[in-house]
């Protein structure tokens, strides 16, 4: 095929957009940046970035998740996991600009949680999460249905991860339910509990499995998987009414591909080696570790571990890569030779990040991440709910803490 014969493909609501090519507005893929970026081999960004925030001094707050790259992470204000970047974003409304070095779904929680006079800007609108987009609020209107029909509904509490769109977390807050990170599910899913029979677990299957069954002492059968492409989430009436837990069908794309055949090469290779790893990853892969808990716990554990001793992280790479570097005294490791970096937590680079950081001193507010007010409302009354559950800024994802 000549280029001149070549027809770009248009875009399907199932196909995938080239990242930073088109936009999908129902999604976070695609997206182009719509500015002139500086070049990535420019000598001059880091003395740039510097000079940007120098200038913008107290008006800028840079929030970096614990998953971005060095390159950015070193710009950050704070850095954390989206639970604590939750907080510090909510927790500094002097800043009338918040550059959340993350992706797309905490930059929208960051701009539910601030003032309206707060503006929150993502530097590549691309830096989407793979996860997040596994649930589409229609899917979920419609799965909700399904429930109404096999009449659960009202017994059933919806709980989103963080890592959805502000659409789901307003609907979980128009019926009841909360949101909750991975530092804090155990005690959200609690939470459900109280107020209703069963929950509606959004969207990270794994989590939602390890929680009920590692924290909360539910069975493996308590728990159904709903899959929003097939009728009726591919589940009968009778498995809807027995179920405790319905499990929505969606995964992270990096955790999600760790295996137990990694830990069982991992613990012939280095025999001391303790497991640690983040609970987006299958139920399997975390019975076969030593260790689970969020990113936070994860940072934690390995600043409290012995001089000596060794560690096989199983979570984003550019976090395992800093902490090896952090704890020269420890062992640390990749879990899996088959994963690499969260590809969207990526889009955000030090050309993306000058570009934002400039243009604010210019006095552009570029990329801004607003809300719709009618969902920033009902998301709010979900993310208030998992703010306000006891305990949750220190409670870890796991019972080993
Ligand atoms: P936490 O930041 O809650 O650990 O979640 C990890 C993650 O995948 C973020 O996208
Ligand atoms: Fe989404 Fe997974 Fe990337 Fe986090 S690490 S942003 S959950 S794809």
């Amino acid at each position: 095929m000549t280029s001149d014969t070549f027809t770009e493909p248009q875009p399907t609501p199932l196909a995938l957009l080239m990242l930073g090519r088109g936009a999908d507005p129902e999604s976070e893929r695609g997206v182009e940046c719509p500015g002139d970026l500086p070049a990535p081999s420019d000598p001059g960004l880091v003395e740039r970035a510097y000079a940007a925030k120098a200038a913008l001094g107290d008006k800028v707050f840079v929030l970096g998740h614990h998953y971005q790259r060095d390159e950015v992470i070193q710009f950050a204000d704070v850095t954390g996991d989206s639970f604590k970047l939750a907080r510090d974003a909510a927790a500094r409304p002097s800043a009338p600009y918040i550059v959340f070095s993350g992706v797309h779904f905490m930059a929208e929680s960051a701009d539910i949680l601030t003032g309206p006079e707060q503006s929150v800007l993502l530097p590549d609108l691309a830096a989407g999460c793979s996860m997040a987009d596994m649930a589409g609020i229609g899917q979920v209107e419609d799965a909700w249905d399904v429930l109404v029909d096999a009449g659960v509904a009202d017994v059933t509490i919806p709980v989103t991860y963080m890592n959805s769109t502000a659409a789901i977390k307003a609907f979980t807050g128009r019926h009841g339910g909360t949101v909750c990170t991975s530092s804090n599910a155990q005690r959200a899913m609690e939470w459900a509990f109280e107020q209703g029979q069963k929950v509606l677990f959004l969207p990270d299957q794994h989590l939602g499995r390890n929680t009920a069954v590692l924290q909360l002492g539910l069975t493996l059968a308590d728990c159904v998987v709903f899959d929003p492409h097939q009728a009726g989430g591919g589940l009968s009436i009778d498995q809807l009414r027995a179920a405790k837990v319905i499990l929505w069908k969606g995964h992270c794309s990096v955790h999600g591909r760790f295996t137990v055949q990694s830990v069982t090469e991992l613990r012939e290779r280095i025999p001391d080696v303790n497991i640690l790893v983040h609970p987006e990853c299958t139920h399997e892969v975390v019975l076969a570790s030593d260790y689970v808990g969020s990113t936070e716990y994860i940072v934690r554990t390995l600043a409290a571990a012995e001089p000596g001793s060794s560690w096989g992280l199983g979570t984003e790479l550019n976090l395992v890569r800093r902490l090896a570097l952090a704890h020269p005294d420890k062992k640390v490791v990749f879990l899996e030779k088959n994963v690499c970096f969260c590809s969207t937590m990526n889009r955000i680079d030090l050309p993306h990040l000058v570009w934002t950081l400039e243009n604010l001193v210019a006095g552009n507010v570029v990329n801004r991440i607003e809300v719709e007010p009618d969902v920033a409302h009902w998301a709010r009354i979900a993310l208030d709910r998992m703010l306000a559950l006891p305990g949750v800024a220190t409670a870890p994802a796991t019972t080993q803490d």
